[in-house]
């Protein structure tokens, strides 16, 4: 089971039109998403999309509502989605809650979590790239302790890095177990995360090329947008908050020192209120809720 997170926050700010058209970039199961098609009417739409296959199993749930459809796809590819969707016209809202959903995160062989013993795999979609195991085997010292200092902030990138170059010499690495075993010999715990947090974050981070796609996207998105679209982005991680908070004020800012501003560098979007982040009874209902922070910004031109 996966609780929708900011679901009361997401839905009133998306200003759901019944006849509007919108786009969940990240259904996972499909929580965020029931709750935008309960307010739609026979003339709205949805486009989902995930990247994950089982995602994409969910999705059949709906699949015989006219109102949806469902790309399995990265939301990489959102401008082409939209082009292939939008019969109707441009999109009202999107909305992205990024990173990983329960059901990814609770099923071993999917290699997510270092809580449960599987393969070593973390990619979100199984069928690109290669998996976190064959990084791992063939990747050079630098290059590791580049990714976990990059992507997981890892104090100790490089204790973690040469650990892993001086197992894989006996035996190649291939279970989160094992992964799990070689953090925890190389760096010191710590009282209040897991000491395996951060380099299973970087490593998931690196292997899906999250941050990439996540920038794609947000740019993307603008020609995606009608003009008072909402766009809605759920973050988990300061990593990724970052350039959603950054790609929002550089598109809201005026360059006020030039008379006439000329349409090209006009602000495309205009930044709705502060960041918003769960209320406390939420986070007792939904610890997984702790650390989302949501922003939210509007299509101006
Ligand atoms: C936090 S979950 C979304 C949960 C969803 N809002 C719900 O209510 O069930 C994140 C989802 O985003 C998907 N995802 C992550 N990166 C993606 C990408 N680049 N393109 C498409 N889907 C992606 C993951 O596969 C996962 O299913």
């Amino acid at each position: 089971v996966h609780q929708p997170v900011l679901l009361d926050e997401v839905l009133f700010n998306l200003n759901v039109l019944p006849n509007g058209i919108y786009m969940d970039a990240t259904f996972g199961r499909g929580g965020h998403a029931a709750a935008i098609l309960h307010q739609l009417n026979n003339q709205g739409r949805l486009i989902a999309l995930d990247r994950d296959p089982d995602a994409r199993d969910a999705s059949k749930e709906y699949e015989l509502d006219q109102r949806f459809s469902f790309y399995w796809d990265s939301f990489l590819n959102i401008k082409m989605i939209a082009k292939q969707a939008w019969v109707l016209g441009k999109v009202n809202g999107i909305l992205i809650d990024l990173g990983v959903s329960s059901p990814q995160l609770m099923d071993p062989e999917r290699g997510f979590s270092f809580m449960k013993d599987g393969p070593l795999d973390m990619r979100m979609d199984p069928t690109q790239g290669i998996s976190a195991a064959q990084w791992l085997n063939q990747a050079d010292r630098d290059e590791i302790t580049h990714v976990l200092r990059t992507y997981g902030e890892e104090p100790y990138a490089k204790r973690i890095s040469n650990a892993i170059i001086e197992t894989r010499k006996k035996q190649s690495i291939t279970t989160t177990g094992q992964l799990v075993h070689i953090i925890c010999r190389a760096r010191p715990r710590n009282r209040h995360k897991h000491p395996a947090t951060l380099a299973f974050q970087a490593i998931r981070i690196w292997i899906n090329r999250e941050l990439e796609h996540l920038k794609v996207c947000l740019q993307a998105s603008l020609d995606v947008l009608a003009v008072g679209g909402r766009l809605l982005v759920i973050s988990f991680h300061s990593l990724e908050d970052r350039i959603v908070k950054q790609f929002i004020r550089q598109q809201s800012q005026t360059p006020y020192e030039l008379a006439r501003i000329p349409i090209q560098i006009k602000p495309r979007l205009k930044k709705i209120g502060a960041a918003i982040k769960p209320s406390k009874k939420e986070i007792v209902k939904n610890p997984r809720a702790r650390s989302a922070i949501l922003r939210i910004a509007e299509k101006l031109l």
